[in-house]
């Protein structure tokens, strides 16, 4: 028995006729660029999350970047992030010309906004807190800071479909947020994909044009874009499946709350959900004393476990440039060497969750 930390085949078997189904439905139709499935996924995203408008694009990455660019951030502006993250974060920052500015990170892995205020500049033009995990960032703190320095709020909420602070879904808080649907997220398309949302109709413009190249019709260029649409295949599925995503989110909840009973070791913490946050646990990650050690062990009992990430962003070769070195960031160092993540996806057994947490349990007692 292989325990994965995300299973598609499962995930395919479960879904099997309404994919097919759906996968017909679009070909049939002969149109498979831009097409009312697109606008009804978009639509069915704002109804659930809440914010007016909606676009889809081909990834988290080009939602960043759009986002940012649409923003007006641009070749010498600053834009404080977390040293906590997937690369994209910092890329697309960089990708537009701006320099990306790290704050350290709370034991919570996200950005600490007690310290955000010393890291702000005048060239200072944005803040992405990024949602790490699943976990929104404490957000009426960041936007306080955001609207006493006059900063624009762009978040990362790459990881955080389903997740809410203070009855608020991730996203709705600042101008503009980037969503991923990934095949590891858990609203995933059958490849690359994401979503753009905001309350505003302006950015909502931009992105419309940027997204395909700019055009107005088939004939006007009105700004100079790029190719990032979200292919109707895939705005398909997605919204077949956002009609699921709330039973998925509990299916892993429950699985959460199984490890958070059967692991009977205090060398493994699990952050607690605060009772003002709705984490969607798109990624599960606790921090692990040995967890190199820990991480063969399982190996060997066929249970994959990931590390999201060895390496704080700061310390890459690729963000050199930017003049960083290792001390900087000291709770990001640190609990990079901790963390590791367990298959929690909403496809295993009970009887699976528990053969971890023993094996968990073995390792260290
Ligand atoms: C926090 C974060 N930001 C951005 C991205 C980029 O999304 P994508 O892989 O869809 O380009 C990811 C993807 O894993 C992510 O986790």
């Amino acid at each position: 028995m292989k325990i994965e930390i995300i299973d598609l085949k499962k995930r395919f078997k479960e879904e099997k006729y309404e994919i097919l189904k759906s996968i017909k439905r679009v070909l049939k139709k002969g149109n498979l660029v831009l097409t009312p499935e697109v606008q009804r996924f978009e639509e069915s995203i704002s109804k659930f999350t809440g914010a007016k408008y909606c676009l889809g694009v081909n990834s988290g990455t080009d939602a960043l970047m759009m986002s940012l660019w649409s923003s007006g951030i641009t070749r010498g502006d600053e834009v404080i992030t977390s040293p906590i993250s997937f690369i994209a974060s910092v890329s697309s920052i960089i990708h537009v010309g701006a320099k990306p500015v790290f704050v350290d990170v709370k034991d919570d892995l996200n950005i600490n906004p007690d310290l955000v205020e010393a890291a702000i500049t005048n060239k200072t033009k944005a803040i992405m807190p990024v949602h790490w995990t699943g976990r929104v960032c404490e957000m009426d703190k960041i936007m306080k800071i955001a609207k006493k320095h006059n900063l624009i709020v762009i978040e990362d909420a790459a990881q955080s479909m389903g997740s809410y602070y203070k009855n608020k879904h991730a996203g709705t808080f600042g101008e503009i947020s980037a969503f991923s649907t990934h095949p590891l997220k858990n609203l995933n398309a059958l490849g690359d994909g994401g979503f753009i949302i905001t309350n505003e109709k302006k950015l909502f413009d931009k992105i419309k044009l940027y997204r395909n190249h700019g055009l107005k019709g088939r004939d006007n260029v009105e700004i100079i874009g790029v190719n990032s649409r979200l292919d109707s295949l895939h705005a398909e599925i997605l919204s077949f499946r956002l009609k699921r995503l709330k039973k998925i989110i509990l299916r892993r909840q429950k699985n959460i709350n199984l490890y958070r009973k059967l692991i009977n070791t205090t060398k493994i913490s699990i952050i607690e959900d605060k009772k003002i946050e709705k984490n969607a646990n798109v990624m599960f990650i606790t921090l692990c004393e040995k967890r190199d050690q820990l991480q063969k062990y399982l190996k060997k009992f066929n249970i994959q476990s990931l590390i999201y990430y060895k390496t704080p962003l700061h310390l890459h070769k690729a963000t050199k440039f930017l003049g960083y070195s290792k001390g900087d960031f000291p709770n990001a160092e640190n609990i990079t060497t901790k963390v590791l993540s367990f298959p929690h996806h909403q496809h295993l057994s009970r009887k699976e969750v528990e053969f971890v947490c023993k094996k968990i349990n073995s390792f260290y007692n």
